[in-house]
């Protein structure tokens, strides 16, 4: 509409303006995602966050991810569009009952997946993201256990994955386990030269009928490869419209929820509490911020920084 565009342009004098940075994750609105300097999934917006050289960084994605950057750019100012864009699956991952998950299992290896607050970092030795945790998962010595959290569907997937037989933390994001794996064999009987690709937060009957696993940058890069044509996508909805802006002439249908919801597909509640009027907002007035305690930033770094050694 008009009014979007007028305040896309303000959004983009105020970024000039003030040496601000936009890093948009796959799943905001279209209309956050066209004012970005980068669009991506949670990996590569840490990479981002890191190398930045902005004064602000705005976060349009969830309070994880914007705690994340704050971590690895600590002089930056670091801002969310809403505080309380938090995430379901890193709020299945109490810090205290956490902490005596890892003291009940002394001798492990905590590895943590991104999508947890700074405190469960702050106890892990490495972090992971969808897209490297196959390759942090071997890189750890076969004779050494590890504890994985906070995704069980994520952990049971690298358990089946590599071999490694893992102690998992029993967490789950609500989106990815929206999908009705009834629903989606019809729509695929429906389209049966569909191909199913499907993030691996989804449940293990979702990921058995998928012939591609993979993050979201993961999930856009095999859409982008592959020959096929129709592809039914089980992950939270937003991805669907770069997949689409990039590959016109393909057919993507996302995979549908369990419940009948706006889009009967499951989407984000946390994601979608950033609106382009909130991202205005708060770079205009430089505020909510991400504020951090410098001792939680120190011991939450180490982790993120083996993590960002081995995906280079
Ligand atoms: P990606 O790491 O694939 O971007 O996933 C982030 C996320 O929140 C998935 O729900
Ligand atoms: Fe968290 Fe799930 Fe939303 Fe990703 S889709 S941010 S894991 S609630």
């Amino acid at each position: 509409s008009s009014e979007n565009r007028s305040l896309q342009n303000e959004v983009k004098k105020l970024k000039e303006t003030k040496n601000a940075v936009i890093l948009a994750h796959y799943y905001q609105v279209p209309e956050i995602k066209q004012v970005a300097d980068f669009v991506g999934d949670s990996l590569e917006l840490a990479k981002k966050a890191a190398q930045s050289d902005a004064d602000i960084i705005v976060f349009a994605g969830v309070h994880f991810m914007a705690e994340t950057a704050k971590i690895l750019n600590p002089s930056k100012k670091v801002l969310l569009p809403d505080l309380k864009a938090g995430c379901s699956l890193a709020e299945s991952c109490e810090p205290a009952a956490f902490k005596k998950f890892v003291e009940d299992h002394p001798g492990h290896i905590v590895v943590t997946y991104i999508n947890c607050s700074a405190e469960i970092k702050a106890m892990s030795d490495i972090v992971c993201t969808s897209s490297n945790a196959e390759k942090i998962i071997r890189s750890i010595p076969e004779d050494i256990p590890i504890i994985f959290a906070p995704d069980r569907n994520l952990g049971k997937y690298l358990v089946e994955k590599t071999g490694r037989d893992m102690l998992l933390w029993d967490g789950a994001c609500l989106v990815h386990e929206a999908f009705s794996i009834d629903k989606l064999l019809a729509l695929h009987k429906k389209y049966p030269s569909a191909k199913i690709i499907a993030h691996p937060e989804s449940e293990s009957h979702i990921l058995k009928i998928a012939s591609y696993i993979g993050s979201t940058s993961g999930m856009l890069d095999h859409v982008t490869k592959s020959d096929h044509k129709t592809f039914i996508v089980a992950t939270e909805a937003g991805i669907l419209y770069e997949m689409q802006t990039h590959l016109p002439h393909k057919t993507l249908i996302p995979a549908p929820a369990k419940e009948n919801n706006s889009c009967a597909c499951s989407e984000c509640a946390y994601m979608k509490m950033n609106s382009l009027e909130k991202l205005y907002s708060c770079l205009n007035e430089e505020t909510p911020e991400i504020r951090l305690k410098e001792t939680l930033i120190k011991k939450a770094r180490g982790p993120i920084d083996r993590m960002l050694a081995l995906s280079k």
